[in-house]
This record gives C-alpha cells, sequence and structure tokens, in this order.
C-alpha cells in the first residue's frame, strides 16, 4: 500500500480531517468550523442549509421545475456509467490542474452562477468569488446576482460574467461595455431562459423576486435566527438593502410591489449571439445548450465555449440530462471547448464527465449551501471534499492528469463486457 499523500491539494487547501492525514504525520491544527466536521460530501451540506435558510429561499435554490423530472433525471445519467479502472500505475504525480482558455486552473471544476447566493448566504455573491479565486477555479456571477458586478470582480479575479439578455441590440450593448469595463474576461450568455418557468414550487412556497414582505416570510425568519440575524439583520445593517444590481431595474431585495423586468428574451436569437461576438473582446460561452446541431452553429458564430446543461433542472421540464447529450456534442465541437454542469455532487461524477469529453464542469447548489451553512470556510471545505474525491479517484482509476480520463475507463453500468445477450 503506498504511503505517499498530498499534503496539500492543487487548489493549496491544506488537507482537513476530512481526509486521513499522511501516516505518522503530525496532525495539523484543524481550524474548521463545527459544523462542517459532520459534512463529509457535499450532499450533507444540503441538509444543514435547509435548516437554516427560510422555506421560500431554501424552495427557489433546491427547487426544479414542475416534476422535476429534469433535476432526477440529471442524477440518474451518472449511475447509468462505471468505471473500468487501470491497476498498477505509478499515480505519484497525479495533479488536477486544467487548462482552460489558456489559462490554468488548479482543479477541473468552478462554481455555477446562481441568483440567489446572496439571499441565503451572508454576502454570499462575494463569499463564492473570494473562494474561487483562493483556490484558482473559476467562479461565474450571475446577472441575477444581489452584488454589483464590478465589485465582485475586484474580489473575485477568477471570476466569469454570466448575462441573462433580452433581444434587444441596445441593452445588449450596455451591458457588454459594461462587463468589459469592468476587467471580466470570459462572459456567459445563458440561452435556456426564453420565457421563465414554470416553477410551481416557488408559488407553494411563497418565494418571489424581489422578497415580498409577508407574515410568512418574517415568520421564516424568526424560526431561522442564524439567516435572521447572521445574513439579514448583519447584511442591512453593515451595507444596507441589497439591490438587483446587473440587469433590468435596479430594485431592491424586499419590496411590496417591485417589479424585476426581463424583457423579451424569448426574442434572443443567433443574430445578437453574433452582435455580442462583434462586441466582445474576450471568451465568449453559451450555457444552456442541450443540441449537437446548437453547438455547431455556437462554433461557426465564433463562441469559445459552451456549457451543456439544462440549468440545474430548473427549466424546461423533462429535458435531456447533458451527460447524455454531451458526447454528440463534443463529435460536433470541432475544437471549441466543451464544459458541462447540472447534477454533480461527487467526484465520479466529475471523472465521467471529463471522461466523456467535457473539458471542465461546473456545479453549484452545493455550494450555496456551503456558503450559507459556514460562509467562506464553508465554500472551502466543499471544494476541498470535491478535490480530494477526485484525487483518490484518479490513483484509483490509474491516471495522473484530468485529461486522460478517457471513455475507455468507462463501460454501461448495466451491460455485462463480451456477454453477447446481456443477462445472466
Ligand atoms: C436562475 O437562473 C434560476 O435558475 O433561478
Amino acid at each position: 500500500m503506498s504511503t505517499i499523500k498530498q499534503e496539500r491539494s492543487d487548489s493549496g487547501i491544506p488537507t482537513s480531517q476530512a481526509a486521513a492525514p499522511a501516516a505518522g504525520a503530525a496532525a495539523p491544527a484543524q481550524k474548521t468550523p463545527r459544523v462542517l466536521r459532520k459534512i463529509l460530501a457535499l450532499e450533507d451540506f444540503e441538509e444543514v442549509a435547509r435548516r437554516r435558510i427560510p422555506r421560500p429561499i431554501f424552495g427557489y435554490v433546491s427547487g426544479g421545475v414542475e416534476t422535476n423530472a429534469s433535476r432526477r433525471g440529471n442524477r440518474a445519467a451518472f449511475d447509468d456509467l462505471a468505471f473500468v479502472p487501470k491497476t498498477l500505475v505509478d499515480t505519484t504525480g497525479r495533479t488536477q490542474k486544467t487548462t482552460l482558455f489558456g489559462r490554468s486552473y488548479d482543479l477541473p471544476f468552478g462554481i455555477s452562477p446562481m441568483g440567489g447566493t446572496a439571499m441565503a448566504a451572508y454576502q454570499g455573491d462575494l463569499v463564492l468569488a473570494r473562494a474561487a479565486a483562493k483556490a484558482n477555479i473559476p467562479m461565474i456571477m450571475s446577472g441575477a446576482a444581489l452584488t454589483p458586478l464590478e465589485q465582485l470582480r475586484q474580489e473575485g479575479p477568477t471570476a466569469w460574467f454570466q448575462a441573462y439578455l433580452p433581444g434587444e441590440n441596445d441593452t445588449i450593448t450596455r451591458l457588454v461595455e459594461r462587463v468589459a469595463r469592468a476587467g471580466y474576461d470570459t462572459l456567459v450568455l445563458t440561452v435556456d431562459v426564453q420565457v421563465a418557468a414554470n416553477r410551481e414550487n416557488n408559488v407553494r412556497s411563497g418565494f418571489y423576486t424581489p422578497l415580498r414582505p409577508t407574515l410568512r416570510l418574517a415568520w421564516d425568519g424568526l424560526i431561522r435566527p442564524r439567516w435572521l440575524f447572521g445574513m439579514l439583520a448583519r447584511t442591512l445593517i453593515l451595507h444596507g438593502m441589497p439591490h438587483f444590481e446587473n440587469m433590468g431595474p435596479r430594485v431592491p431585495l424586499i419590496s411590496r410591489t417591485g417589479e424585476r423586468g426581463r424583457g423579451r428574451r424569448d426574442q434572443l436569437s443567433w443574430t445578437h449571439v453574433e452582435l455580442m461576438r462583434r462586441l466582445w473582446k474576450g471568451r465568449l460561452v453559451l450555457k444552456g445548450i442541450l443540441d449537437k446541431e446548437d453547438a455547431r452553429i455556437a462554433r461557426d458564430s465564433g463562441v469559445d465555449g459552451i456549457i451543456v446543461s439544462n440549468h440545474g433542472g430548473r427549466q424546461l421540464d423533462g429535458s435531456v440530462a447533458p451527460l447524455r447529450v454531451l458526447p454528440g456534442i463534443v463529435a460536433q465541437a470541432g475544437g471549441m471547448t466543451v464544459m458541462m454542469d447540472s447534477g454533480i455532487r461527487r467526484g465520479t461524477d466529475v471523472l465521467k464527465a471529463l471522461a466523456l469529453g467535457a473539458h471542465f464542469v461546473f456545479l453549484g447548489r452545493p455550494f450555496l449551501y456551503a456558503a450559507a451553512v459556514a460562509g467562506e470556510p464553508g465554500v472551502r471545505h466543499a471544494i476541498k471534499l470535491l478535490s480530494d474525491e477526485i484525487d483518490r479517484n484518479m490513483a484509483m482509476l490509474g491516471i495522473t492528469a484530468p485529461t486522460a480520463m478517457k471513455r475507455e475507463l468507462l463501460m454501461d453500468a448495466r451491460s455485462f463486457d463480451g456477454l453477447e445477450k446481456p443477462g445472466i
């Protein structure tokens, strides 16, 4: 058995108690917040977050759309693949460093854009951006975030910006110019939000943006004092009322009558992508592609990368799990960078996506829960849990770099290799 252990992961995060200390090495001083000691996997954050975040906000974050078929399907797709590992390979030199758009990141995953972050966690957007910058991974700032995009980029130099845009040239031009002035190098356009999704769960749990000051919300806050004092009161006292800063009218987070104008997103088309391509000198990424012909058009339109995504199962219910269309899309991409999100929770999931051709992956909800549970240390803990899982899995698969993750290391979990007719 090898005694070689990484004292530090590639992300520079010291080994925590979640990973066994090296044999004979003095245990490093632990400063892990108490609540994190029982969080051994990303899924563990959810239950703690559910108890801390008011029900409407938690419901908004965790929910999918209509029957939640897409959200379920995203997870199920990973179980349909099984690893076929290579043994007796020296993997001591393994690294998770990944080059994306000519830049080196320490890990093959980043943080997906999420609009609800700063409603759930104190300074949630900034917490994610800072933790991501320290781990040298990208964090995509949501256009629906409550933090001005300029401030976020200053505090999070690895941040990308994600826009929701209507098919209106003036709005697009203004936003692209603002994002460029703020110093972002990567702009992500989300393309699966033609109209607001039918989030019945939001109606049932009383969620609305901006938040309506109802008795129900007040009660929900009162029974969650950590959120009430640690998030809401602290935010209002130290920073004033947060506003939706980066799209549509500047409306406050809590308002009796405010409305967030979204414009004609159903008018957005490839001609607007071409306009953005002319205006934006940095990397242009489309998020929400599931069709290989769309991937080809994106490439022909000069787009630098796509994120194969069904929006974490939050837009069109019953849309295919991104993992299932990934190989076909990669085959059409012709060298364009293909990334993926939706349903990734484990290191094994990351590696399965990479094996099917993703250059990089993103995860959302677990990082938001981590920020709500323990702020920046929580997000750092989440990043470390996932990178430790990937590191262990790489060793057991016999690979030393994410790019070595190939299809030959996978098979259909339900088939029997070599048998003509499956089913003994
Ligand atoms: C925003 O993108 C959401 O999914 O709520």
